[in-house]
């Protein structure tokens, strides 16, 4: 995965507060199509839908499937394993089997890539 774990620009006010790690270019995510990466040790995947991005641990809590092989539609991720559904923004989930979160993580675009923070708890909350 060539270019993730960057750090990220010292130039973006807006990204001072966090952590932030460049996973790639916005340019190399498709429309509906999932990307893995590992970062600080950490699998996750990153999705982009429109203009939106996502970005969550890369395991179910049900039985650890790969999320990143899940539909995403309206910001809720699909396993295929057993067919429960997560919120990807609070990593919560929506439908059995799973009872337990997912870990999710703020996503911005700057300097024309995308960057994931692992130590915050929510896309929601940067
Ligand atoms: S592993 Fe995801 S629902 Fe079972």
């Amino acid at each position: 995965m060539p270019g993730a774990g960057g750090r990220r620009p010292e130039s973006d006010p807006q990204m001072a507060e966090r952590a932030w790690l460049r996973v790639a270019s916005a340019a190399q995510f498709q429309d509906g199509r999932s990307r893995t990466f590992q970062l600080e040790g950490v699998e996750i995947f990153v999705c982009r839908r429109g203009e939106e991005f996502f970005a969550a641990e890369n395991a179910c809590s049900h039985a650890g499937f790969p999320l990143a092989d899940g539909d995403v539609e309206g910001g809720i991720v699909l396993c295929p394993l057993h067919g429960a559904t997560f919120d990807l923004r609070s990593g919560e989930p929506l439908s059995p089997p799973a009872d337990a979160p997912i870990r999710v993580f703020p996503v911005r675009l700057s300097d024309g890539s995308v960057w994931v923070a692992l130590d915050g708890a929510s896309p929601a909350s940067p």
